[in-house]
């Protein structure tokens, strides 16, 4: 059988234009893209929390120090992230997969209070975690289906460890073609 790839190369020749992947295409080769595996955590206005797995975490900034992730803008909890003014983002640890699927479900009724500690500036993040960052909305923007949310960083946990001391030794949870996996502590 003909390659459809291969059919969609030539029939982008004949006619001099490059004709678009599909979205499933960008997902699979996304998906080879490895990634930690992060949650989201804020306050909410009840005194509550609301907490979302994540895999889109990115380094920004420096000067200030700047986090990015992606909302998904059909999210059932998208006003609570959007518009909140401050957010923890707790790196997952790789015995914590349970805690990645259980702030991957729809909305907020598997939240368990126990997963979270609450930090001096009374911000939660989850407990086990290899460390997590606290942060100010920096600037947020709309981007496709997505809102992109940039983070100040104004404070995080587990500080790294000063020359000669050992580092804690925690290690990541990973995610890779749709699975999770363990990265193991090199
Ligand atoms: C590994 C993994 C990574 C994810 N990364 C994101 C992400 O970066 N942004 C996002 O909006 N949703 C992401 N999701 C989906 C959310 O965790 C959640 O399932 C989705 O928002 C549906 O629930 P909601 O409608 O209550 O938000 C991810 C899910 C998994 C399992």
């Amino acid at each position: 059988m003909r390659d459809p790839a291969a059919h969609r190369d030539t029939h982008a020749q004949d006619t001099g234009q490059a004709s678009l992947p599909s979205t499933s295409e960008f997902r699979k080769l996304m998906g080879q893209f490895a990634t930690g595996v992060c949650v989201v955590a804020v306050e909410t206005e009840s005194g509550g929390v609301a907490a979302m797995t994540i895999n889109s975490l990115v380094s920004v900034s420096l000067e200030p120090m700047l986090l990015c992730w992606s909302l998904h803008n059909s999210s059932s909890q998208f006003d609570l992230f959007a518009k909140a003014e401050r957010f923890t983002i707790s790196i997952l640890s790789e015995d914590q997969a349970e805690v990645a699927l259980r702030y991957a479900a729809r909305g907020d009724s598997r939240l368990v209070a126990d997963d979270f500690a609450t930090s001096s500036t009374g911000l939660p993040s989850i407990i086990g975690s290899v460390g997590h960052f606290e942060c100010r909305q920096y600037s947020s923007h709309t981007a496709g289906d997505h809102t992109m949310l940039l983070g100040e960083v104004t404070a995080m946990s587990p500080l790294p460890a000063t020359e000669g001391e050992e580092e804690a030794g925690v290690s990541p949870l990973g995610f890779f073609k749709g699975r999770f996996f363990s990265i193991g502590n090199e």
